[in-house]
Order: structure tokens, then sequence, then C-alpha cells
């Protein structure tokens, strides 16, 4: 099913084109005005511009060409030349019936023979995943589920920081504390044992430890940064010790991301590409393109008509220790290798920009990038309520854990203040709290535009009124159980017929579907599949409030109406669905 949009902007092109007009000038977009029309369309005041004739005379024309398409009920001239336009109930309809028979027609193949590689989370092995990470996770797993419905071959990677200081500065921690341990000693001593020396919970209080010991002691950082040198050379001890450190965070950030209902592909890290970065660099030497810089070896990134300075890209320090942006580069060779994407998308804190232009600079310029767009997806932070970065009322960062907690407790407050799933039994009742929580949370995340910064404000987020998850849950669960209940009064669901306004809308709204996700897919918008839904449950809301339907007598009117509540139900669905949030059975 191709969109309603596109389908309105062919004729309108059509008709300029059969005028010997350009066909550009044909665009059509949802009124301004809702109350006068449902479509405008204003290429004759630009036409008329161009052709530098009146454009009063231009939209005539097409006004009389479009009427001609049997298309439209109603095709009239507004002010110096808009013209305005609304489409017959009866073509409404038949689109409304196909999306019903078919709802996932409603999803364009855009991505058809296309690749694309989204890496997101990024969680750093042995630091708690603070809210920046929740956010990366959200936005991406949204991105993921948005780009794989829309027919694009999708491989997601969580590209855990794994190779940087902090594991030196756990290296060394570690050794301070418990020096006898095998790993320690100058030998090779392979086999190691094959337990971890270090649990999750160490890991948690030995960073902090060990970071703050590097703030605040010169001699400290200096003992880490060797270690990281060491490690990334290779030392046996290091290495068998930093697998530790690393299957032991992998555990714990999976359970993490899995009790937020995200999922990635692959469990990679920057040192997965550690192997490639010495024949990396060899080769970015020899092309001339890697030079030294005060000890450094660096990829200059410059380009003339730059505004502001964008400093060279370091690939070694003076010690030979690789940086965040050389593990970044050398990870773009692999997946050139490994997958050859079209589309690569980083789904990273908004902060990060300059590193990504340098890494993408450098990638472009070595050619190491092959034909594949990359991308980097910002987002803005989150702040508390009072406009600080947010963080536990202890001062400390927020766990994914806690957070989830907290989003579950409010969300049962309010379910016992709305009177829902109250004489459910207590399993069910808690489960529901918990959907209703990650939803309020996420949808909070998601309909803010990503870029900008945002309040996380739990007590609003979770309220059943207004733009949150909870209330499209509400929605959904809603038109459930009207579907449930004509189910068991043996009622029939029958084509979605077009009577009143309320209807109309909301038959607009479900055909607006696949143009706002092919708009979320260009701008890589969560926020506007959030709009969409919302405007679709309220839509859906003043159709509820204005018609009988379960209670409809007239057989006929009661099963059209049905209908409609069915192809709702199944475009809010894949709405939520790509949105990651789940819908209660009833609530
Ligand atoms: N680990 C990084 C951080 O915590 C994010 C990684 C993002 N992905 C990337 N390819 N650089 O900031």
């Amino acid at each position: 099913m191709s969109s309603l949009l596109a389908e309105l902007c062919a004729s309108a092109s059509a008709a300029f084109a059969a005028e010997g007009l350009g066909p550009e000038f044909g665009i059509v977009q949802p009124s301004d005005r809702a109350d006068l029309a449902q479509f405008q369309c204003n290429g004759a005041l630009s036409a008329a511009k161009a052709a530098k004739t009146n454009p009063r005379a231009i939209a005539e024309k097409i006004a009389a060409r479009l009427s001609g398409t049997g298309l439209f009920s109603d095709v009239s001239i507004a002010g110096p030349g808009f013209i305005n336009l609304k489409l017959k109930d009866a073509f409404l309809q038949a689109r409304l019936q196909t999306l019903a028979d078919a709802p996932e027609s409603a999803l364009p193949k855009s991505g058809a023979g296309k690749r694309v590689l989204l890496d997101f989370g990024g969680p750093n092995v042995a630091k708690p995943m603070h809210v920046g990470h929740l956010r990366s996770a959200i936005i991406g797993d949204c991105l993921q589920r948005l780009f794989a419905a829309l027919s694009w071959t999708k491989l997601s990677d969580v590209h855990l920081g794994d190779w940087g200081l902090p594991m030196g500065q756990l290296i060394t921690e570690l050794a301070l504390r418990q020096p006898d341990l095998p790993y320690f000693q100058d030998a090779d001593l392979s086999p190691y044992p094959a337990q971890s020396p270090v649990t999750m919970e160490d890991l948690e209080i030995l960073y902090p430890e060990a970071s703050n010991a590097c703030k605040s002691d010169p001699i400290r950082l200096e003992t880490a940064r060797q270690a990281t040198a060491e490690l990334q050379a290779g030392r046996p001890g290091y290495r068998v010790l930093w697998q530790h450190f690393f299957k032991v965070s992998e555990i714990g950030l999976q359970r993490e991301f899995a009790s937020l209902g995200v999922r990635f592909d692959m469990w990679k890290g920057e040192a997965d590409a550690a192997p490639l970065i010495p024949p990396m660099v060899e080769n970015l030497k020899a092309a001339g393109l890697a030079v030294m810089s005060e000890g450094a070896l660096v990829v200059p990134v410059a380009e003339d008509g730059d505004t502001k300075e964008i400093p060279p890209l370091i690939l070694l320090k003076s010690d030979g220790a690789v940086l965040y942006g050389t593990t970044d580069l050398a990870t773009i060779v692999e997946r050139e290798t490994s997958f050859d994407p079209d589309l690569v998308l980083y789904v990273v804190d908004q902060r990060q920009h300059g590193h990504f232009e340098q890494v993408f600079r450098a990638a472009k310029k070595s050619g190491l990038s092959g034909d594949a767009l990359l991308e980097h997806v910002g987002y803005g932070t989150v702040n508390g309520t009072d406009g600080k970065p947010f963080k536990t009322r202890a001062g400390g960062v927020m766990k994914l854990f806690d957070l989830i907690a907290m989003a579950t407790e409010e969300a049962e407050k309010r379910l016992a203040e709305q009177g829902l799933a109250a004489d459910y039994p207590a399993e069910e009742r808690a489960a529901i709290a918990r959907m209703v929580g990650v939803a309020a949370i996420k949808f909070a995340d998601l309909s803010n535009n990503r870029v900008s910064g945002y309040v996380f404000d739990l007590e609003r987020f979770t309220r059943f009124e207004g733009k949150t998850g909870p209330y499209l849950q509400y929605a959904a669960v809603r038109i459930k159980s009207i579907l449930r209940r004509a189910r068991e009064e043996g009622h029939s669901l029958g084509a979605p017929v077009i009577r009143s306004e309320e209807e109309r809308r909301l038959a607009l709204q479900l055909l607006a579907w696949p143009e706002t996700l092919l708009a979320a897919e260009e701008k890589r918008a969560p926020h506007y599949i959030c709009d969409y839904v919302f405007t679709l449950a309220q839509s859906f809301s003043r159709f509820y409030a204005e018609h009988h339907i379960l209670s409809e007598s007239d057989a006929e009117l009661r099963s059209a109406r049905l209908g409609l509540c069915a192809v709702t139900l199944a475009v809010l669905e894949q709405g939520l669905s790509l949105l990651g949030i789940e819908i209660p059975e009833r609530m």
C-alpha cells in the first residue's frame, strides 16, 4: 500500500505537468485548517511566481484537473490560489479496507535491498550504566525496530566500551588489593584459572575506587596507563583478566537490557576490532594519511571551509596505547568486511558529535568506510526535576534496575488511583505495573525530539491522562476489550464505513501511517511515531465517545464500527511495538 500523501502528490504533479508546469509544484500536504479541508496544495502560488502569471488562474486549471480525477468530493480555491481538497468517503473506505485486510501492507518497503548497522547502547565494562546509556538503548531499539519493519537488512551491535583506560585502572586496582593473583606475575602462567576473580558487585566497587585514585594521584594514573598499554599489547595475564571483566559485565548488562526489552544482534566491543588496528595503522602510514604530531600518530581531518577547528584524530599515543577514535575506526573496517553496510547509525550522546566528526572524516578520507554512509544520531541529556543531570537522591548514578523498580512502583500507585487491574491476581497486576512503568519511561524518552534534553519526571510519565505511554497502553487495551466482548457476544467485524466526521478523521489518521513511518525513518525520529500514535488514540477516543459500538442495535452499523476498531487496534499495535511498548491483555 503506497502512502496516501504520495498518491495525492502524484495526482497533483500530474495535473501541473498536464498544464505544462513543473510537476515539482504538485506538493500536497495535510491542511492547516482541518475544519476547512483535509489536504491542501499551495503549488499554484510558486508556479505562478516562476511563470510570472496570476496564481488564481493556475489554481483554477489545476483544480479542474484534480476534480476530474474522481478522488475528491470537494476541490476549492481559497485566498490567492490555495487549493483545498477533500477526499471522497468511498475512496477513504477502499483504502481503509486494504489496510484492514492486511495491516502489514502499511509498512513501506523503503529499506528493501539495503543494509543498516545500528551501534547503540554502548555501556562500558565495569562501569554502571547511566541514564545516557538508557537513552541510547531506548532510541536505538526503536530505530532498529523501525528499520527492520521497513524491510532493511538490519544488524545491531551494543559496542561495549572495553578497551580504554578504565581497563588499566581496574587491573591496577585489583593488583594493589590482591597482588598474589597469577595475572599480575611477570611470567606467562597460562593456563590461568577459569574462575573469575571478581563478580559484578566487585567491579562496581573497584572501578570508582580506581578512577578516584587516578584523579588524585598522578602515579596511580601513570600505572593505569601503563597497564592499559600492556593489555593492548597483549600481556597474557592481563588479557585473561580482561576477559573475566568482560564476561562478568556482559552477563549483568544483558540482564539489564533484557529487563527493558532491548535486544542486540551482536555483543561486540571496542576490543573486537583490536587485531585490525596494527595493519590499519600501517596502511594509513603508508598512504601518508597518518602522520606524527607531538609524539603521537594522528590523522589530520581538518577541511577547507571548516568554521571551527576540527582537531586531528589520534591513532596512537606516544606509549603506543590506542584511543576511542582508533577502535572506532578499526570497527568501521571490521564492519565493512563482515557486513558491508549501506548505512551505519551511531546512537550516541550529542556531546560526542565532535568525536564522530573526526572518526567519519578519517574513515572517508582513507576510504575505510567504502560507500557506507556513517551517521551520528545524537541525543540530549536527561535532567532531574531540578534541571541538573539526572542522579539518584543520594547523588549517585541511577542504575537501570533501580529505575525500572521506581517506575513500576509509581505505575502501581497510578493503577490503584484509576481503579485499574484492581481485582486481578497479584502476579498479573505486578506484570501490568511493570509493563506500564517501562512504557512510561520509554514513551517519555522517545516522544521528545531526540536532540533536545528532557526532564525526568516519573510522576508525569506514569499518568494515564495526556501524552504518555500508559495513556496509549490503556487506549489499546480498551479497543482489545471491545473486540473481545464483540467476539464473546458473537458479533462479526465488517468493512469499515465512514458516515460521521469522527469516523472520517479517524480514517485519515489511520491512512497517514505509512508516510509517518517514512518521515520517522528519514529523520531517525521516534517522536514522529509517538505523535502519530497519540493523535490516533485521541481520534479513536472521539469516535468512541460519539458512537455506539457494542450497544449499536443496527447490526450492519455495529459490524462496520467494529471493523474500524479492529484496524485502529492493528495500527496502534504496530506503532507501540515499534516504540518497544508492550500492551497488556487487560487492565
Ligand atoms: N562507550 C561509549 C560511551 O559510554 C559509547 C560508545 C558508542 N559507540 C561508538 N561506536 N563509539 O560513551
